[in-house]
C-alpha cells in the first residue's frame, strides 16, 4: 500500500504554523494545500493565473470533505515564475504579511517544454523551476525555516550531467533538448536545497522526489511518445501514483520535527535517498546559487 498526504497529516495539529505552496492549484500542489488545510496551518498559495487561483480556493472553501477556516487560505496574489517582477512582487507581499514561513514549498514545475525563454532571457524550465524559485527563496530566506524543493528522479536521467550554466540562458533551437534541460533544472533543484541550507543556518532545506504521478505535467510530450513509454515502460506505468499518494513525501518532509530532518538530503517515498553524483557536487550548488544571485541581484531588494 502506498501512502498518502492524508495519512502524513493524520493526528496532526499545524494551528499557527504557516505554509507557502507555489503551483498550487493543480496536481501535488493542489493536494498539499487540502491536506495541510485540514490540519488547520494557514497556507498562502502563489499561481500564476488569478481567475484559476480564486476558483481553486472557492472550490476548497465550498469542499465539505476539508472544512477549514478561510481565514487560514491566503489566494490573494498571483505568482509568475518566469517573470523575476512578479516573483519580486510576490515576495514582498508575503514578507511585509508575515513574520514566519513554516514551510516554502518550491512545488511548481514545468517539463519538456518547447524551445522557449521567460520574459527575463532564461531558457524556460531552467527559468521557472530553477531561477524563478531561486529568487522567491532568497527574498524570503529570513523568514523560512524550512524549504521544500521539488526535484525528480529525472535529474539522473541522460546519465546525469553535471549542471552546466550555459544551459539556462542558451536556447538554440538546432540542439534543444528538452530533455536535457528539465534534467538540468531538477538538478539545480537539488543543489540548491543543499547551498541554501548552507548558507543559512537557521533553516533547513530538503529536495523531493515524488514518484511518476499521474497529473498534467507531460502536457508537453505528444500522444505518440506517451502511447511509446507506455508499452515501453509497462510495469512503471502500473506503478504510477495519485496525487494524493504523490503529495506524501513532500507532506511528510514539510511537517515532520526539524529534529528527524536530514538538511540538504534528498528524499524520495518517504525517506532519504541517494541522489546522483552530479548532485552531490557542492562546488556545483555554490557556483549554482552564486550564478542564480547574480542574475537576480536586481530584483532582490
Ligand atoms: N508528476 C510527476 O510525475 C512528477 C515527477 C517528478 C517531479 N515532479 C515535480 O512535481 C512538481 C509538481 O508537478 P505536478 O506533477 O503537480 O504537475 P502540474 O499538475 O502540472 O503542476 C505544476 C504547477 O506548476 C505551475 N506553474 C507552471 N509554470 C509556472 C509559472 N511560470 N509560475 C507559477 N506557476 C507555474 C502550474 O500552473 P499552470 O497550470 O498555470 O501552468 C501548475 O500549477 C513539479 O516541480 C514537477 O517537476 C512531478
Amino acid at each position: 500500500m502506498k501512502k498518502t498526504a492524508s495519512d502524513m497529516i493524520k493526528h496532526h495539529d499545524l494551528n499557527g504554523k504557516v505554509f507557502l505552496v507555489t503551483g498550487a492549484y493543480s496536481g501535488l500542489g493542489a493536494i498539499t494545500t487540502q491536506v495541510l488545510l485540514k490540519a488547520k496551518a494557514k497556507v498562502i498559495i502563489a499561481s500564476r493565473n488569478a481567475k484559476t487561483q480564486a476558483d481553486f480556493a472557492q472550490g476548497l472553501i465550498d469542499d465539505k470533505d476539508i472544512l477549514f477556516d478561510p481565514q487560514q487560505l491566503d489566494a490573494s496574489h498571483t505568482l509568475d515564475l518566469g517573470d523575476l517582477a512578479s516573483v519580486r512582487d510576490f515576495a514582498h507581499y508575503v514578507k511585509g504579511a508575515y513574520d514566519q514561513i513554516d514551510g516554502l514549498i518550491n512545488n511548481a514545475g514545468v517539463m519538456y517544454t518547447p524551445p522557449g525563454k521567460t520574459k527575463d532571457g532564461f531558457e524556460m524550465q531552467m527559468g521557472v523551476n530553477v531561477i524563478g524559485h531561486f529568487l522567491l527563496s532568497k527574498i524570503l530566506a529570513e523568514i523560512t525555516r524550512r524549504q521544500i524543493w521539488l526535484s525528480s528522479k529525472g535529474h539522473t536521467r541522460l546519465g546525469a550531467p553535471r549542471i552546466n550554466l550555459d544551459q539556462i540562458t542558451k536556447v538554440d533551437n538546432g540542439d534543444y533538448n528538452p530533455r536535457l534541460r528539465y534534467q538540468q533544472s531538477k538538478l539545480g533543484n537539488i543543489l540548491l536545497a543543499k547551498q541554501f541550507g548552507e548558507e543559512y543556518p537557521h533553516l533547513k532545506a530538503v529536495s523531493v522526489h515524488p514518484g511518476m504521478v499521474s497529473t498534467n505535467l507531460g502536457r508537453n510530450i505528444s500522444f505518440v511518445q506517451k502511447l511509446t513509454f507506455i508499452l515501453t515502460n509497462p510495469l512503471m506505468v502500473m506503478n504510477m501514483k495519485q496525487p494524493e499518494e504523490g503529495a506524501a513525501t513532500q507532506v511528510m518532509v514539510a511537517i515532520m520535527p526539524e529534529s528527524e530532518l536530514t538538511n540538504g538530503a534528498y528524499y524520495a517515498d518517504c525517506r532519504v535517498t541517494e541522489e546522483a553524483e552530479s548532485a552531490k557536487n557542492m562546488e556545483d550548488a555554490k557556483k549554482l546559487y552564486d550564478y542564480c544571485n547574480e542574475v537576480t541581484l536586481a530584483y532582490q531588494a
